[in-house]
C-alpha cells in the first residue's frame, strides 16, 4: 500500500473530503494539487489562497496550485482546434482535453514529493477515471493510481455529514443537482435534470452563453487572426490562446451562440446525456476551419477531414499520450503550414457565421474563379477533361448497366 498520495485536488466536496478519507482509512499522506486550467474564469489569488486553504484544513501535508492556463492552451488545446476536433461531430472535448495535463502534473508532483502514488476522484462510470489513469500510467508506469471514489460507497449527503464531523469547511449544499466540469475551453454539464434525454436543459445550467432572447439586438463582428493553424489575434490585437478563450466565450456567449445538447458514447460503453457551453471553442473552430478552407490543398483537406474524427476519438478515449496522437498532430502540422490569417465572424442573436476570410498564401485564386472578363480559365480544356473523367462509368454503363432505360413521359394534367 502507498505511503504517500498526490490527489488531484478540486477544491469541491468530494475532493476535500477524500483528503481526510484517505488517511483515515489508509494511513497514507495526502498532497493535494490543483491545476488552474481555467476552470473558474476570473479567478485570482485570493479564490486559489482559499482552495489551499480548504485542503490544509482537511490535513493535506502539503496543498500546491499550479497555473497550467498556458501549457494547456498552447501545448492540448491548440492541437484540438488544429484538428477541428469536435468528438461525435459536436464536443469539442473540453474535459477531455484537460485531463492529460492534470495527470502530467499529478506525476510531476508525485516525482517532486517523493510519493508512491496518485488519486483522483472520478467515479466508475465516466471517462475521466480511463482519461487519468491510461495517462499517468503511461507517463510513470511505477506509480500506483487510487481511486477512491470508485469504492468508498459515500453519497453526497454522506460527503457532508464527513466533512462536517471533520471541521472541513465545504460550501456545498444538497440542492446541487449538476456535475460541472469546466475549463478555457468550457464547462460540461451532466446529471440532474438532464439525465433524461428527453427535458429541455433548465435556462440555469448555463454560465457561459446568454438565452438567444436575451442576445444584444445588435450585430457585431469579430475578426480571429491565425497564424500556422493556430488563433493569435482578437480584432487585430495580438492575444495568446489561454487569454483569446475567456475573452471569446463574454464576446460570442452573450450572442446565445455555443451550446451543446446530445447523447453520446462513452469509453465506459454507456449513452450520456451531456449539455456543454463552450462559445469560445466553437468559434475559433469554425473560423479555423473556414481558414483552411482556403488554405488546404483539396486532397490534403479531404484526408484531414477523416482524420479529424479519429483525433477526436483518440483524445476522448483517454489516449493523449499515444503513438497514434502524436501521429496524427505531427499529420495535422504539415498541414497547417500555410494557415495563416484572418476569419471574419458575425455574431447575431444565436449565431456566430463566417462571413469572410483571407490568406497571403491562400490557394483561392481569383482569376481561375472569376466568372467576369478577367477569367483565366482555360475552358477549352474542360471538354476533353470532363470526358476522360466519365469514361470509365461510360464505359460500364454501355456493357453493365442493367437498370432500365430513362425515358421522359409527358405530364398530360399540365
Ligand atoms: N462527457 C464529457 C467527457 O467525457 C464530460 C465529462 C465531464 N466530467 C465531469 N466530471 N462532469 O469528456
Amino acid at each position: 500500500m502507498a505511503k504517500r498520495v498526490v490527489l488531484a485536488y478540486s477544491g469541491g466536496l468530494d475532493t476535500s473530503v477524500l483528503v481526510k478519507w484517505m488517511q483515515e482509512e489508509w494511513g497514507v499522506e495526502v498532497v493535494a494539487l490543483a491545476v488552474d486550467v481555467g476552470q473558474v474564469p476570473g479567478a485570482d489569488a485570493e479564490y486559489w489562497g482559499a482552495i489551499r486553504a480548504r485542503a490544509a484544513a482537511a490535513g493535506a501535508i502539503e496543498a500546491r496550485v499550479v497555473d497550467a492556463r498556458e501549457e494547456y492552451a498552447s501545448r492540448y488545446v491548440a492541437n484540438a482546434i488544429k484538428a477541428n476536433a469536435l468528438y461525435e461531430g459536436k464536443y469539442p472535448l473540453v474535459s477531455s482535453l484537460s485531463r492529460p495535463v492534470i495527470a502530467r502534473h499529478l506525476v510531476a508532483a508525485a516525482r517532486e514529493f517523493s510519493a508512491d502514488a496518485v488519486a483522483h476522484g472520478c467515479t466508475g462510470k465516466g471517462n475521466d477515471q480511463v482519461r487519468f489513469e491510461v495517462a499517468v500510467r503511461t507517463l510513470a508506469p511505477d506509480l500506483e493510481v487510487l481511486a477512491p471514489v470508485r469504492t468508498w460507497g459515500f453519497t453526497r449527503r454522506d460527503s457532508i455529514d464527513y466533512a462536517r464531523l471533520h471541521g472541513i469547511p465545504i460550501t456545498a449544499t444538497e440542492d446541487k443537482p449538476y456535475s460541472v466540469d469546466e475549463n478555457i475551453v468550457g464547462r460540461a454539464i451532466e446529471c440532474g435534470a438532464i439525465e433524461d434525454p428527453w427535458n429541455a436543459p433548465p435556462e440555469e445550467i448555463y454560465e457561459r452563453t446568454r438565452a438567444v432572447a436575451d442576445a444584444p439586438s445588435e450585430d457585431r463582428e469579430i475578426v480571429i487572426g491565425f497564424e500556422r493553424g493556430v488563433p493569435v489575434s482578437l480584432d487585430g490585437v495580438p492575444t495568446p490562446l489561454h487569454l483569446m478563450l475567456p475573452e471569446l466565450d463574454k464576446v460570442v456567449g452573450v450572442y446565445g451562440f455555443g451550446r451543446v445538447d446530445m447523447v453520446e458514447n462513452r469509453r465506459v460503453g454507456i449513452k450520456s446525456r451531456e449539455i456543454y457551453e463552450c462559445p469560445g471553442a466553437l468559434a475559433l473552430i469554425l473560423a479555423h476551419a473556414d481558414l483552411e478552407s482556403i488554405t488546404l490543398e483539396r486532397d490534403v483537406a479531404r484526408e484531414k477531414s477523416h482524420l479529424e474524427f479519429r483525433y477526436a476519438e483518440t483524445v476522448y478515449d483517454g489516449l493523449w499520450y499515444s503513438p497514434l496522437r502524436e501521429a496524427l498532430d505531427a499529420f495535422v502540422d504539415a498541414t497547417q503550414r500555410h494557415v495563416t490569417g484572418e476569419v471574419r465572424l458575425r455574431l447575431q442573436p444565436g449565431r456566430c457565421d463566417v462571413v469572410g476570410r483571407r490568406a497571403e498564401r491562400g490557394l483561392y485564386d481569383f482569376a481561375l474563379a472569376t466568372y467576369e472578363a478577367d477569367d483565366a480559365f482555360r475552358h477549352e480544356d474542360a471538354a476533353g477533361f470532363v470526358r476522360l473523367w466519365g469514361l470509365s462509368v461510360e464505359t460500364w454503363s454501355k456493357r453493365q448497366r442493367t437498370e432500365e432505360p430513362v425515358v421522359s413521359k409527358e405530364r398530360r394534367d399540365a
